[in-house]
Parts: structure tokens; C-alpha cells; sequence
């Protein structure tokens, strides 16, 4: 069963997480952008239980969480691009790629064999998780592979509710949609995916502007899947007026569009607020599918700062699906 605990300042919750770690259990943990499935990064049995429990292809590889630049200097080569970023971003929302050390003690499996690691430094409570254990954490997004990802621990529990699974309770998430990525090898600086952090903060703290990924056949960050972040509805981008009896997932105040023939309607932000919207975004995606519609429909939000990652994640919703 499903046991959720509140983090308080009691610290109960730290020793129960550090237990379950150490028996090599996962453990779901807040994190300013989504909740994380985690387990002991360096113990390949505690990874792959976080592959089978997620359902997640083994090609795709994990996000390894720090507590510090010590421990992440001991698992990646930083260049001095990938220490600016880490410089100006860390604990925050921005996952960086870079060649693993000879010496990595992360397992194997969890990079999916590659010789690059993301590596990020989550702020919060992860990072005292991460502190008290000791060890890097390999987390995933904390939902089946190819679904929402959960922004409270109430998600996490109702996605995997028959899993002996310990879900630490850190509120809701503020960020809302998951870390940017960033790869630096070799000199290059790609934007994998787009995130908390925005192009345009990238640029400013390197002098460099990062590079979209080439659009060869090669996956450059795997989990980049076309379908992804799947509601089970079907999702109906950029709707300018509400069908009647509609599921309606608006953004902005009501003034700008005709919202009255929609039967349900949430707002992302009543006052346009892009960061307020990537925090409502996924909660509110799933809260018009539990009403079991077919279709929801979803006005346009603008391809600015936080809303360049709202829109990506919003396209491979609505992406048709592949398997995984
Ligand atoms: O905000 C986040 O990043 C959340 C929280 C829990 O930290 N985590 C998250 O993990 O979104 P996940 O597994 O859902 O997405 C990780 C992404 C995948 O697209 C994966 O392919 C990519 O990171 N990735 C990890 N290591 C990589 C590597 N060495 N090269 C390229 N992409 C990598
Ligand atoms: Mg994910």
C-alpha cells in the first residue's frame, strides 16, 4: 500500500525515506517541479525497480538529484558553460548533461549506458533527502511512463495506490512542469527540453545561446517522445471558441474569449500569469480527464518564457500515441 507522509519539522519523514532508500525501496519525493520517483542511484536493483514500477523504456536514462556541486563534480565533467548554468541556477529547475567521470558511481543502467549523466541540484526538501542519504538519487517524474507527471503527492498515490511506495508529502509543487535540460559536451550548449528556465536565462548567464537538438533521426534525450504527458482524453490545441459542452482548459481573463457553451471550464491563470499557469497545468489536466470526456480543448498560450515549456509539454500531450 501506498503510505504518505507529511514533511514537518520532525523529521520522521527524513528517516523513513532514508530507511526505504537504503533497502534499496523507491521513494516518491517533492520537488519544486515535479514529484520524483527516487531510488539509490549507484544500486542498479533500486533502478531497475524504478524502470519497473514506471513501466519506462530501459533506453531512456535518469535524472541523477545532488545535494551539492561535490557530489556532482564527483559524478559529471563540468566545462565552464555547465558551471555558469550550475553557478546561476542551482537548486532550481535546470537539469544539466555532461560527460560522466571515469570514476561515476551511478549505475549503469540508470544512464542507459550512455557516457553522458543529467545531473540537477533540486531545491527543498529533496535536498536535505539527498544530504541525509548521502548518495545521488536517480529520479524520474513519479507517474506511469508516458502520463501526466504529478504536481502533489496525492497524484503519485493515486497513480501507483496497490505499490508499497512511501510518498513524502511536500505540498504542491511550485514550479509545475519539469526541468529544463541542458547539454554541455564539447563545447556545445543544447536546449533539450524546455523548462523552469527559459532560453533567454541560459543565454544571459553564459553569453552563449543554446542551440535547439539536431533533428536527425537520433533521440538526443530520449524521453523527448513525441507522445508524452498523455491525458487519456484526446487534447484539442489553440481552441479560440469553446464547443458547447465542452472541456475547457482556458488561460488569461475572460474578456479575450467566449467561454460560455463549455460545460467545465479551469482556468490556468484568470490573470495571464505564465508561471501561475505552469503550476496549475498538470493538476488541471487531470482533474477535466477524471471527468472521463473524449476530448478537452485548450486555448492558446503564448510561446514566451515559462509558456515555451507550457506549449511543448501541451503538444505531446495531444501528440498520437506510441507505445511506452
Ligand atoms: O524536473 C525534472 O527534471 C523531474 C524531477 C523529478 O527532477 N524529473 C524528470 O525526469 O522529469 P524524467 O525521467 O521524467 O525526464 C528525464 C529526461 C528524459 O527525457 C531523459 O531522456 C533525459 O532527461 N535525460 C536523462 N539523462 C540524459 C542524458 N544523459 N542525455 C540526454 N537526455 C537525458
Ligand atoms: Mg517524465
Amino acid at each position: 500500500m501506498v503510505r504518505i507522509l507529511k514533511i514537518d519539522d520532525e523529521g520522521r519523514w527524513l528517516n523513513a525515506a532514508v530507511a526505504d532508500l537504503a533497502a534499496g525501496k523507491p521513494v516518491a519525493m517533492p520537488t519544486e517541479t515535479v514529484y520524483g520517483l527516487a531510488a539509490d542511484a549507484t544500486d542498479g536493483r533500486a533502478v531497475a525497480g524504478i524502470f519497473a514500477l514506471k513501466g519506462r523504456p530501459s533506453f531512456n536514462p535518469l535524472i541523477c538529484h545532488v545535494d551539492g556541486m561535490a557530489m556532482a563534480e564527483n559524478l559529471g565533467t563540468f566545462d565552464a558553460t555547465a558551471r555558469k548554468l550550475a553557478t546561476a541556477f542551482w537548486p532550481g529547475p535546470l537539469t544539466l548533461v555532461v560527460p560522466r567521470t571515469r570514476d561515476c558511481p551511478v549505475h549503469d543502467l540508470a544512464t542507459a549506458g550512455l557516457d553522458t549523466i543529467g545531473i540537477r541540484m533540486p531545491a527543498g526538501k529533496a535536498a536535505a533527502l539527498i544530504a541525509a542519504f548521502g548518495k545521488p538519487l536517480a529520479a524520474p517524474s513519479a507517474n506511469p511512463s508516458g502520463r501526466i507527471s504529478p504536481t502533489a503527492a496525492r497524484h503519485v498515490a493515486e497513480d501507483f495506490a496497490d505499490t508499497d511506495l512511501l510518498v513524502l508529502d511536500g505540498g504542491p509543487a511550485t514550479i509545475g512542469v519539469e526541468s529544463t535540460i541542458v547539454k554541455c559536451v564539447r563545447g556545445d550548449v543544447i536546449l533539450l527540453r524546455p523548462g523552469g528556465i527559459d532560453a533567454e536565462e541560459i543565454r544571459r548567464a553564459t553569453g552563449i545561446a543554446p542551440r535547439p537538438p539536431a533533428s536527425s533521426g537520433r533521440i538526443e534525450s530520449p524521453g523527448m517522445l513525441e507522445s508524452h504527458y498523455a491525458p487519456r482524453a484526446a487534447l484539442h490545441l489553440k481552441t479560440l471558441v469553446s464547443p458547447a459542452e465542452a472541456r475547457l482548459l482556458a488561460f488569461g481573463p475572460a474578456v479575450h474569449r467566449d467561454r460560455s457553451r463549455a460545460s467545465h471550464v479551469l482556468n490556468l491563470s484568470p490573470t495571464g500569469d505564465l508561471q501561475e499557469a505552469a503550476a496549475n497545468l498538470y493538476g488541471y489536466l487531470k482533474a477535466l480527464d477524471a471527468q472521463g470526456a473524449a476530448t478537452i480543448h485548450v486555448e492558446p498560450v503564448p510561446e514566451t518564457g515559462i509558456g515555451v515549456a507550457i506549449n511543448d509539454r501541451l503538444r505531446r500531450a495531444a501528440a498520437p500515441r506510441a507505445k511506452g
